[in-house]
């Protein structure tokens, strides 16, 4: 279980979130919406610690982060994968190393069958063993984000993070990545938040869904609950109209 309770955190005078409160409970997959700018990727780094929040408090299972020192952060850390925005692989290292570069930290034991590691988690995103020896520079976007995806689970982690998986992929490798995480919610059993601003990657992907705005959740239900939403800010946005209060809210900042 992850927890938020009355997070805020600004940067100077930027207050990007002013008490947000979440609870992601184990084997969920909870989606976070909301528009560009609104803190989506500061609330994945608040959970996973590598931002700390201003005022409020953060759990990861029974745990405490809020204030935890480096070491014990650390140890929390270690259950969490990130698929950071726009997959952020090394172009230096080869797919194996990229997918090894977080075991070498978080779990040096699992080094000792390095190349079953690979293999495995490579399979996990359906790319094949040859994969391994790539650069990135060599493979498309939707296999830099396999890889990403691969490197992500690699050192098994309970938590994955998945920040904007399907930003800047087409319609069909979108839904390939889409079924990857319903198909790694399926076989790890992990539990998942997943950031975008994509509806149909959301609709079918996520158990349940949030709505940031202006610093708060201001909607959360489940897919269908969403979908019937009679909140104006929810309605602008799952539709993709330029009309209405969201609009309202940005011409008036
Ligand atoms: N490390 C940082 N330092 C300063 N400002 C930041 C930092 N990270 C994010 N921000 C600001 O916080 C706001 C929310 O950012 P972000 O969470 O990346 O938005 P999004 O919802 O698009 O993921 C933006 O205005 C961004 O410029
Ligand atoms: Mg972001």
């Amino acid at each position: 279980m992850i927890r938020l309770q009355g997070v805020h955190k600004a940067f100077g005078a930027n207050r990007v979130l002013r008490g947000v409160d979440l609870e992601i409970p184990e084997g969920e997959t909870l989606t976070i919406i909301g528009g560009s700018g609104t803190g989506k990727s500061v609330t994945l780094k608040l959970m996973v610690g590598l931002l700390r929040p201003d005022h409020g408090r953060i759990w990861v299972d029974d745990t405490e982060t809020t204030f935890l020192n480096e070491d014990k952060l650390f140890e929390e850390q270690k259950k969490f994968g990130f698929l950071f925005q726009g997959a952020a692989l090394f172009d230096s290292l080869t797919v194996a190393e990229n997918i090894l570069f977080g075991v070498r930290n978080l779990r040096p034991e699992l080094l000792a069958n390095a190349r079953g590691v690979v293999e495995q988690k490579l399979g996990f995103v359906g790319l094949k063993p040859e994969v391994a020896l790539l650069k990135p520079a060599e493979l498309s976007g939707g296999m830099k984000k396999r890889v990403g995806l691969a490197r992500a689970i690699a050192h098994e982690p309970k938590y994955i993070l998945y920040d904007e998986p399907t930003t800047g992929l087409d319609p069909i490798m979108s839904d390939v990545i889409n079924e990857l995480i319903l198909s790694l919610q399926e076989r790890l059993k992990v539990t998942s938040i997943v950031v975008t601003h994509d509806m149909k990657s959301t609709y079918k992907v996520s158990n349940r869904i949030a709505m940031l705005h202006e610093g708060r959740i201001v909607a959360e239900g489940t897919p269908r609950e969403i979908q019937s939403s009679e909140n104006p800010l929810v309605k602008q946005f799952i539709t993709g109209s330029s009309q209405g209060p969201i609009q309202m809210a940005v011409r008036h900042a």
